[in-house]
Parts: structure tokens; sequence; C-alpha cells
């Protein structure tokens, strides 16, 4: 999409100008005037106006111009400063950027696997902006269309569907991510993973012809002392649960088992495409989680890279295996702070509905951080509770740990792997946040999104690298 600027300026033939009243919310009025089309759009009282609230009216915008069949709109916001008094962001440039991210995302709709219409796809193409392009305006909104762009290559890559995407696949997609950008990716195939040790992720692929793979991203943006940022996403191309196969109300959307694997591939590449001065390392473990002739059993006991024993009681819960080992190789590398990024839990989804992720921490500046970003970014979170009360689920009695416990597993699911994790996570020796990004895997109505993968957390994890303070640890 382009994103133009006139100030001022008279409508051009063949933009459609959309413009704001105080109507109630979702109100539309085409309205022709000395020949220039006009879709008055309602928002609602100004004063129960907010930032949340406007996000979804950026994203509107572009959804009413799809409906409008409308390729070039023209809007502006300057020319009605009463009804925007209560929207506030941390600076123009960062406004403007907010403004950009949504726009695109809006624009965005999954049509790989769909023939092209003879009247051409239902997008906007240019956007002519009629406020004031200042310095800061032009340099969040080409900010903005990259991070916006990252977020829906994010949807994309999540929503291809398990065939199409399997682990070596989603190896391939790290690399064509970063392609002619400062960013080396290396990935272990089945022999070299088990050679390693990674007995987890080796058992939770053992069920699927596809060979599982564990991927490594690195982005040396910052001073060579400076200890990297860990990011390490889930990628389980396809989740059937395993030989505990997942009822078919359950397994239908679980091709998007990899939107943490992919939110980290294109926040490393955001992280270079955008220069950051930081040390970035992208984990992606990534396996098929079927249930062919090798698959592991409940009951067996795999070995994991850290050395402990781990029976798996359900082959369901095989999220939190595959990032055990991610957890324990990101050790050699010394980091500064590892933030891991799953769709861990159904039971967060029970917790939180669709509106927010999951964050568990024991890192309670880590836990403000985040949450601060969230809010900021829109990719939302709610904490909750990682305390030693809720280790009992993972003790064992045959092996050092179990990955659920048949006994109190169903309460605080997304606790339980979260500790699971914590397991692990204990020897980095830095401060580490678990985010449980099942409750937004997908879109839901009324974000003015398009249906599929929501490419959750990218702009999270982009801020995050951003702001993240090195000499916090
Ligand atoms: N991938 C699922 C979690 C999930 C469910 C993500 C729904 C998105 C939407 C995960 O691997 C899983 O199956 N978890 C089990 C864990 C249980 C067996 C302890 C769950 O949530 O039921
Ligand atoms: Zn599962
Ligand atoms: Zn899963």
């Amino acid at each position: 999409m382009k994103i133009t600027f006139a100030k001022g300026a008279v409508i051009p033939k063949g933009y459609l100008h959309i413009r704001f009243t105080e109507d109630s919310k979702g109100t539309k009025r085409l309205v022709r005037e000395n020949g220039v089309e006009s879709l008055e759009l309602g928002i609602g009282k100004a004063k129960d106006m907010n930032n949340r609230k406007f996000t979804i009216l950026i994203r509107s915008i572009v959804q009413t111009a799809k409906q409008q069949k409308a390729k070039r709109i023209a809007v502006g916001f300057d020319s009605t400063p009463e009804l925007w008094k209560n929207i506030s962001f941390s600076s123009i440039e960062r406004g403007a950027q907010h403004f950009a991210e949504n726009v695109e995302m809006a624009n965005f709709e999954f049509r790989t696997f769909k023939t092209k219409p003879t009247e051409g796809w239902k997008e906007v193409e240019e956007i002519l902006l009629l406020d004031e392009a200042s310095k800061e305006m032009r340099a969040g909104i080409a900010r903005g269309q990259i991070v916006g762009q990252a977020v829906n290559d994010t949807r994309e890559l999540a929503n291809l569907p398990g065939g199409s995407m399997t682990p070596k696949g989603l190896a391939k997609a790290a690399k064509s991510a970063v392609a002619g950008l400062p960013v080396t990716v290396e990935t272990l195939n089945r022999a070299a993973l088990i050679k390693l040790g990674m007995g987890l992720l080796a058992g939770v692929g053992a069920g699927s012809t596809e060979e599982p793979t564990f991927t490594v991203m690195t982005y040396k943006g910052g001073p060579a002392t400076e200890k990297p940022i860990i990011l390490a996403g889930k990628g389980i191309t396809f989740d059937s649960g395993g030989l505990n196969i997942k009822p078919s109300s359950s397994i239908y959307e679980m091709h998007l088992d990899m939107s943490g694997g992919a939110a980290v591939i294109h926040s490393v590449a955001l992280a270079a495409r955008l220069k950051l001065k930081r040390n970035v390392i992208g984990l992606i473990p990534a396996a098929e989680n079927m249930l062919g002739n090798g698959a592991t059993r409940p009951g067996d006991i795999l070995k994991s890279l850290s050395g402990k024993s781990v029976e798996v009681t359900d082959t369901d819960a095989e999220g939190r295996l595959v990032l055990a080992d991610a957890l324990t190789y990101a050790k050699r590398f010394k980091p500064g702070v590892v933030v891991d990024i799953a769709t861990l839990t159904g039971a967060a989804v029970v917790a939180l509905g669709h509106h927010a992720n999951g964050l568990m921490t024991r890192n309670d500046a880590l836990a403000e951080q985040l949450l601060r970003l969230s809010e900021e970014t829109g990719d939302y979170l709610w904490r909750l509770p990682l305390w030693d009360e809720y280790e009992s689920v993972v003790k064992s009695e045959f092996a050092d740990l179990q990955n659920h416990s048949l006994s109190g597993g169903r309460y605080g699911g997304a606790t339980n792997g979260a500790i699971f994790l914590w397991q692990f996570a204990k020897d980095l020796g830095c401060p580490w946040a678990h985010i449980d990004i099942a409750p937004r895997m997908t879109t839901v109505a009324g974000e003015e999104l398009a249906k599929g993968a929501s490419g959750t957390s990218v702009r999270l994890l982009l801020s995050f690298m951003e702001s993240w303070d090195p000499r916090t640890t």
C-alpha cells in the first residue's frame, strides 16, 4: 500500500474521502459534493474515544474502503482535533507508526490458495493523508508500514496449512525471511538434533515422516560484548495431539501451532531490517506432532538436552517439550534475557478469552516492562502466576519430570505449562518470560482484521527489543 501526503489539498478524482462524525459508532453515510464522494463514518462521542478504540477505527477505515471497492482513499485527522482529544501517543512518530501498522494489518488477507477474481482483489492501494507531512510523521509512517508488513508476513506463514508448511519448510521460511539481511540461519535436521541430545524435540517429531528441525537465527546489531536477547518460538507445524489424539472439535486450526515460531522468525527479520542496535537470537524448535509408527507413547520417558528425564504423560502437551530443549540450548549464548512465545495451552484461552495473551515470569521488572509495551503496541498481555506452589504438577513418579499431571492438570493449565518450562529456564541465569499466545492465535470478530492467524506479538517483541536495557541483567 502506498501512503502519500497532501495537507489541505482538493481531493483528487477517483479517491474516496473518509470523514468522521460523532454519530453513533459504525454509522456510515455516503455524500456527494462537487463530484467528490465522501463517506462519513460515525465514531461515537469524542469523550468516549480512547487509544484502543482508535486502533479499531483505523482498521475500519480500510475495511470500509474495501467494502466500497475503493482502491484509493483520502483521510485526515488534523481538521477535526476536537474528535481526538482523548487520543495520546508518546510522540508524533509513534502515533504515525501506529496508524501505518494498523492500516497495513487491515489490508491483509490470506489469499495464497485462492483464484484471483476477474475484478481483482478487494484491497486498498493508496491512502492519501490530508495531514501535516512533518519529518516525524513521514518517519513514523515508513516504520509502521515495515512493521505492519512483518505482522502480515507472520500471518501469511502461520496460515499455511500443515501439509504445505512442515518443519523443514519452517526452516526454509526463516532463511527466506532474512534474504539480503545480515542474519545467519542454521538448521539442525533430525539426525543432528538427536546427536546433540535434544531428546524432547526428537520425541515430539518421532511420529511423523516429516523431520523435526531446530533453527537458530542470529542477528548481531549490538556491541560484541553485549549479551543477546533470545526469542524462542514454538514451531509445531501441525498438532494432532499425537497418540493422545485431539477430538475433532479441537484439531481443526492446529496448523497454526507454529504461530510462535512464525512470530520469532519475522521479529528477528524485523530487528535486522530496522537495524536495531541489539544482538538478537531466534530459536525455532519445529516438529509435526503425529501418531505414526515411531510416535512417542504416553508413558515413554525421554531424555532432554538438559539431562533431565521427562515422562510423557500426555503427548498433546508437546509444546513445552520442544521449548524445554530450546531453553536449554539458549544457555550456550549466555543470554541477557530470554522470552519464549508459544500457542501452549487451551487453558490460556479458557482463562483469558481472545483479547489478551498470558504472561508468566518470575521477574517483576520484566513483567512490568512487557505489560506496558503490550498496551502501547496493541499486543495485549495479562499476567498469570508462576509460583512455587504450582510446581508439584511436574513431579513424576518414574522420571525427573512429567509434562502433565494426570491427577491435577485440568485446572490452571496455562501456569502448569509454564511451570514445566521454568524447570529448564531456571538454569539460564538471566530473566525469562513465557508468553502463551493461544488466546490470540486467530483474529476474532470485531477487530476489523481478516480471519485466520493474527500475527500476534511481533509488534510487542519489536518494542521489547528496542527498549530492553542490557544493563538490567
Ligand atoms: N497446541 C495446543 C494448545 C492450543 C489449544 C493452542 C487451542 C491453541 C488453541 C497444545 O499443544 C495442547 O494441546 N495443549 C494441551 C495441554 C494438555 C494436554 C496438558 C491443552 O491445552 O489441552
Ligand atoms: Zn498439543
Ligand atoms: Zn500444540
